[in-house]
C-alpha cells in the first residue's frame, strides 16, 4: 500500500529527464495533472492554510534537521559582507535571515514570496532578527530557494529567472526534498511521509490535504542528475549537488558564467 503511493521519478525515467513534465498549460500539483491556474490557486491556498503554523510543523516533522540543511545550504553559497542575496520562496524567512547575518548591514537580502500570510507569519522573527535592513534589489551575487521551486507551476523559468537576476559569476542554492538513498530508510521514510506526517498535519493545522501534497509533490520532483541537468540547459555553468540525510534533502549549487574580458 505504502510502495504503491510513493512513486518516484526513476521509476518513470521519461518523466525525471522532463523535470517540467506537462503540457502546455498543465502541470503537477502532487500526483494529479492540473491546470497551471489551478496549480497556483491550491498552492496559495495551501500555504494560506498552513502559515500560522509552517515554521512549528517544520521543525515538529523534520525534527528540527531543517535547521541543519538551511545553514549548511547557505555556507555553500560561501557568502561575503556586502553582497545582495535573492531569496525566492521565502516564506517565513529562515534562509534569509541566515544570509542576513554572512552580507551584514553592508549587504541586501531581499525576501520574495507570493503568499503575504506565509510573509507575515515570519515577519517578527525576520525583524527581529539581527539583520533587518532595508529591502531593495538589483542584480544579484547569490540567488536561493528553499523548499519552495517544487512549488511552481513552471520550475524551469523559476531558475531561468533567477539566472537572469544574477550577476555574472554570481551563484544560485537550491535546497528541495529528493529520495533517500538506502532502500529501507526509503521504506520507513515512505510510511512516515504518507501516514504520520498526513496524521500530524490535520491534527495541527487541520488540513491533511496539505500534508499528502507534500509527499506526493516530492516524489514529482526531479532528481538530483535531472535537475543538474536542467541548470545546466539553463545556462548555468558549475552545476554541483549535496545530499544531506541521506538524500531526504538536496542541496543544489550552480554559477551563472563569468564574462569573458572580451564581452
Ligand atoms: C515550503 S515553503 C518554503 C519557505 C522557506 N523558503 C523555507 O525554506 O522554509 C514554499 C514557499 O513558496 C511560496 N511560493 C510557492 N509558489 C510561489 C510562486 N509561484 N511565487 C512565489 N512564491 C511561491 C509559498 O508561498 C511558500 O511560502
Amino acid at each position: 500500500m505504502i510502495r504503491n503511493k510513493s512513486k518516484w521519478l526513476d521509476d518513470e525515467p521519461e518523466k525525471n529527464h522532463d523535470a517540467d513534465n506537462s503540457g502546455a498549460n498543465s502541470t503537477y500539483f502532487g500526483y494529479q495533472l492540473v491546470s497551471q491556474q489551478h496549480k497556483a490557486r491550491r498552492v496559495l491556498k495551501h500555504f494560506n492554510k498552513v502559515a500560522k503554523q509552517y515554521d512549528f510543523m517544520n521543525s515538529l516533522l523534520s525534527f528540527g534537521i531543517h535547521h541543519m540543511w538551511k545553514r549548511t545550504a547557505v555556507r555553500m553559497l560561501a557568502l561575503k559582507e556586502g553582497y545582495r542575496i535573492l531569496d525566492v520562496c521565502a516564506g517565513t524567512g529562515d534562509l534569509a535571515i541566515l544570509a542576513g547575518r554572512r552580507v551584514g548591514v553592508s549587504g541586501l537580502t531581499v525576501l520574495y514570496d507570493f503568499n503575504r500570510d506565509m510573509m507575515e507569519a515570519g515577519r517578527a522573527k525576520v525583524t527581529g532578527s539581527d539583520c533587518s535592513g532595508a529591502l531593495v534589489y538589483t542584480q544579484g551575487d547569490a540567488a536561493m530557494v528553499g523548499f519552495g521551486i517544487r512549488n511552481l507551476t513552471r520550475m524551469r523559468i523559476g531558475f531561468e529567472e533567477m539566472h537572469r537576476v544574477l550577476k555574472p559569476g554570481g551563484k544560485m542554492m537550491c535546497l528541495e526534498f529528493s529520495k533517500p538513498m538506502a532502500p529501507l530508510f526509503r521504506w520507513l521514510y515512505d510510511f512516515y511521509s504518507f501516514h504520520i506526517m498526513p496524521f500530524l498535519g490535520e491534527l495541527i493545522t487541520g488540513s491533511r490535504t496539505a500534508y499528502t501534497h507534500l509527499p506526493e509533490s516530492i516524489r514529482t520532483f526531479p532528481l538530483p542528475d535531472a535537475l543538474s541537468l536542467m541548470l545546466s540547459e539553463i545556462g548555468f555553468s558549475a552545476v554541483t549537488y549535496r545530499r544531506l540525510t541521506n538524500g531526504i534533502a538536496v542541496i543544489h549549487l550552480a554559477e551563472k558564467e563569468k564574462r569573458t574580458t572580451t564581452e
